[in-house]
């Protein structure tokens, strides 16, 4: 697959067919991830795979818990936030075989002095979404569908997703991929901005 389709094609999946996704495919996307751009060569990031039922329904439980205090908080009337919920717990809609949760290593550090903290924790999560993008690339050419999950950041969720993972406060949760075969025809979301209102040469 040429470059071009893989970026045009990625577009967010949220429904997944209840189909396994090899181990293999797993590894490959894995392998992607770690060719992305590393701040200071760092390789502070951690990738985690949920696949067994038990981790992915406790992570599901999360993410679903997340979206609905995402929903309240953008201030979705009740009667909208039942009808999420239904696609949510009846219709599966984040329900995907395999969850990939990307976390980086707080306590790695290449820059010495506390004045470099925030500065080096930012490039460390740069350099993990990059990685979720490469990730997220290749998984377009395996056929696979994905979409980045933020609301497993807020408080309270991302400590029980870290414990899940087995992992100590050290570790940041960047974001939680569901991984899995696209349920739906891809459909790539339109920009709403247009190229010359994001674009300036100076
Ligand atoms: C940092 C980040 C966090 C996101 N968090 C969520 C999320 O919690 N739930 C969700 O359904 N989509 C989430 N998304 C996906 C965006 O909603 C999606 O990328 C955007 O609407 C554009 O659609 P597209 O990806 O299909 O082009 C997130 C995307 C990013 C980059």
């Amino acid at each position: 697959m040429e470059l071009h389709d893989a970026i045009l094609n990625r577009t967010s999946v949220r429904y997944f067919e209840e189909k396994n996704v090899p181990e293999e495919h797993v590894r490959e996307l894995v392998e992607a991830a770690v060719r992305a751009p590393t701040a200071s060569g760092l390789e502070n990031w951690r990738f985690v795979v949920f696949g067994s039922k038990k981790a992915r329904e406790k992570l599901y439980g999360l993410i679903a818990e997340g979206m609905i205090r995402y929903y309240r908080a953008v201030n979705l009337s009740d009667e909208k936030i039942e009808k999420l919920k239904t696609r949510m717990y009846e219709s599966g809609m984040y329900r995907a075989p395999v969850y990939v949760a990307v976390f980086i290593d707080r306590r790695v550090r290449f820059l010495k002095g506390s004045e470099f903290d925030e500065l080096e924790f930012i490039w460390s999560v740069e350099s993990a979404a990059m990685a979720i993008q490469n990730l997220m690339l290749k998984a377009v050419e395996l056929g696979l569908g994905t979409v980045y999950i933020g609301v497993t950041n807020f408080q309270g969720i991302e400590d029980e997703v870290r414990e899940l993972a087995g992992l100590d406060e050290n570790h940041y949760l960047v974001g939680v991929i569901p991984v899995g075969y696209p349920r739906e025809e891809i459909q790539p979301r339109k920009r709403r901005k247009s190229i010359d209102e994001v674009l300036s040469f100076v």
